[in-house]
């Protein structure tokens, strides 16, 4: 507090002499280190480019520097409502995702295509039935829920609740009878067949943590000693998870699993059966996450390097993404991945050709980011969305703290923003989407 109030000083009496950064430098060592230990932490000790800040005058408030949501939008976990007032906290806040929907649709069309082209081998025990199992990562979120729906609805064994198909677990369902999903039918090479969705449950883990690939491999244990060769194919809500039941048992009785994300031990799994993935954009959505701050920290406008190229050339063509102004969203486009274009997408931590240019530092000087991770052990936080954070941050001229939760308790991360100041922006990966007041609430102090 005093060391601001005193550089707050020295900028006015220095006059105009040299222009005063709009927010302030880390005076200190970060004491971040992370809890899991697999986080990397950046030192963000650095002064000597303040000058290079070409902001006007005051220092920003905490509560009015750029902040971004990330991965895990502020919404209801129960109804998936968005949260328009931490969507709205300041004028420079947003979300970067993606399509949920869309790669929904994606996912659940990937799983009928395979199918319909596999139907003379799918039928492992050729009773008509298609059977399969899902693992759901994390009932109160939207891009799970949507991927639990998208699989029922391709599939057709979802039910309709409230006008939107019901994505609840089934536990199991052997002879059909559930009511929380149905049969569908399937008519290919010229038989028509019944699926049924077996089993599903939310892969949480005592402690508490959700998406948690270990669960599932110890699910797809329980659930092919009670279904055996009923079980034809394996959905999962990502690859984490599917990754883990593939590995299990899956591989080694032929059952193909499909998964979300394209990490890259899951595309190159698609040349052992593994059935297919789809690729969120990671390299997108981690660009966007970093650049949106970018923009708002240079003054500049929104879409630069985004809509329209920046100076050094970087710019997103709109097949690759969309934005929601009512939603103040940016969200990815999803690819499917299958065995036709796998090689395509073996390393999932390379950069967006297009938007890979280094910015210039006199125009975006170097600046302060505190940025978490809500659960160090996540598959594709930490394989891939990390990774390309960490190469974009350079290319930006970002100075990142990596904060790596426990995917569990919310107080774990946000007792590490204990110095907000020390801090230019802000990107938040909540532990539950619900709890961005715990986040808005210390930058408001
Ligand atoms: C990813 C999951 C991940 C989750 C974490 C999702 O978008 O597909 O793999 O566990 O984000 O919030
Ligand atoms: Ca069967």
């Amino acid at each position: 507090m005093k060391k601001a109030l005193s550089v707050a000083l020295a900028c006015s009496m220095a006059l105009s002499l040299v222009a005063c950064g709009g927010g302030s430098k880390p005076t200190e060592a970060p004491t971040t280190a992370a809890a899991g230990g697999d986080t990397t932490t950046e030192a963000a000790a650095d002064t000597t480019t303040e000058a290079a800040a070409a902001d006007s005058g005051a220092e920003l408030a905490n509560k009015d520097k750029p902040l971004v949501w990330f991965n895990r939008q502020p919404s209801s976990s129960a109804t998936g409502q968005l949260d328009m007032t931490a969507l709205n906290f300041n004028k420079d806040t947003y979300y970067v995702g993606f399509d949920a929907n869309q790669g929904a649709e994606l996912q659940g069309t990937m799983v009928k295509d395979y199918i319909e082209k596999n139907i003379d081998t799918i039928d492992r025990n050729g009773d008509g039935i298609i059977g399969y199992v899902l693992a759901i990562g994390d009932i109160g979120h939207n891009d799970s829920i949507a991927r639990t729906r998208g699989v029922r609805k391709a599939l057709g064994t979802g039910v309709e609740k409230d006008g939107n198909i019901d994505s609840t677990p089934v536990g199991t369902n052997a002879d059909g009878t559930a009511t929380v999903v149905q049969d569908g039918s399937i008519e290919a090479g010229g038989k028509t067949y019944v699926v049924r969705e077996l089993a599903s449950q939310e892969m949480k883990n005592s402690a508490g943590a959700t998406w948690d690939a270990a669960t599932a491999g110890n699910g797809i244990g329980t659930w092919s000693s009670s279904f055996g060769d009923q079980i034809d194919i394996v959905v999962s809500n990502n690859d984490g998870m599917g990754m883990s039941m593939f590995n299990a048992w899956s591989k080694d009785n032929n059952v193909p699993t499909f998964g979300y994300d394209a990490n890259s031990d899951a595309v190159a799994a698609i040349a052992e059966g593994y059935g297919g993935t789809i690729s969120q954009h990671a390299d997108v959505q981690a660009y966007l996450t970093l650049r949106v701050l970018r923009n708002a920290l240079d003054g500049v406008d929104i879409n630069t390097g985004i809509a329209t190229p920046d100076p050094a050339g970087n710019v997103l063509s709109d097949d690759v993404y969309v934005y929601r102004a009512d939603e103040r969203s940016y969200y990815a486009l999803n690819v499917a991945v299958t065995s036709d274009n796998y090689q395509d997408f073996m390393d999932s931590t390379m950069v967006y050709a297009p938007v890979s240019n280094q910015l210039d530092a006199s125009t975006s000087p170097e600046k302060a980011v505190w940025l978490n991770i809500y659960n160090s052990a996540d598959n594709f936080l930490g394989s891939t969305y990390q990774p390309l954070l960490q190469k974009y941050d350079k290319l930006l001229n970002l100075k990142v703290d990596y904060i790596g939760g426990d995917g569990q308790t919310e107080s774990n991360i946000t007792n590490r923003l204990g110095n907000p100041s020390q801090y230019d922006a802000f990107a938040i990966n909540m532990v539950k989407t619900d709890n961005a007041a715990s986040y808005t609430s210390l930058l408001e102090q």
